[in-house]
């Protein structure tokens, strides 16, 4: 039998990647960050200094290796974990993951990633497009004050300078971008089960979701 496929979307901020790989690592699963995967596109293809707006640019991708291993994502053999967040990245990833060509692409190699099961994926369109027959659909809200404070103090924590009120008007303009767009925009599976973050602890969410990939397995 194949193993569990697990999907957890959301709009940014929600806790999302954080929440996917402490259940991955609680349960001995793989944990993949799809968005970590449109991150280190964008981040090739400002490097490469092709044309951000033209969609063929992105051709690249016919011979690029980006893959993820151990919680680190790579470009060929290059680990750009931490090069993906910055901020040039961060203010072109949502139109580089509007392009349908990069989609196909990388939804290619996310079904991939997910064949051999017992893995948790966390996205945008992991229970829509990416797994639509998942064995358990998550989707994460919080509401925005709330998922731009986490942003704000992670930003602290690394020791950048941050603005609450620039925060806010990131991420409302990010989910603007991510829900509108024609391509597989966020939006919530029908069959996914919807849980609000707002007032809960990380540790709260992943018992919680835990809690429900027990009783979906028997
Ligand atoms: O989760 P994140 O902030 O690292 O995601 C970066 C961007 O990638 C986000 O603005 C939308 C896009 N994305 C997507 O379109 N589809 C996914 N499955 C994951 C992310």
């Amino acid at each position: 039998m194949p193993g569990y496929k697990l999907a957890i979307d959301g709009p940014a901020g929600s806790g999302k990647s954080t929440i996917s790989s402490l259940i991955a690592k609680k349960l001995g699963w793989t944990h993949i960050d799809t968005g970590a995967m449109y991150r280190a596109v964008t981040l090739q293809a400002i490097e490469l200094n092709i044309d951000l707006n033209n969609e063929a640019s992105y051709h690249f991708l016919e011979t690029s290796n980006i893959h993820y291993d151990n919680n680190r994502i790579y470009i060929d053999d290059r680990d750009v974990t931490e090069a993906i967040r910055n901020e040039a990245v961060t203010n072109n990833v949502s139109l580089v993951s509007s392009f349908p060509y990069v989609r196909k692409k990388l939804v290619e190699l996310q079904k991939n990633a997910a064949q051999k099961g017992n893995i948790v994926m966390d996205g945008r369109d992991i229970g829509t497009v990416v797994l639509p027959n998942a064995d358990l659909k998550i989707f994460l809200t919080a509401n925005v004050e709330e998922r731009a404070q986490r942003r704000h103090n992670e930003q602290l924590k690394k020791g950048k300078t941050s603005e609450m009120s620039k925060v806010i008007e990131d991420i409302l303009k990010r989910d603007q971008k991510d829900s509108t767009r024609k391509e597989s925009p966020l939006r919530i599976a029908s069959d996914a089960i919807l849980l609000d973050t707002t007032y809960l602890t990380i540790e709260e969410v992943v018992n919680k979701i835990i809690e429900l990939t027990d009783k979906k397995e028997n």
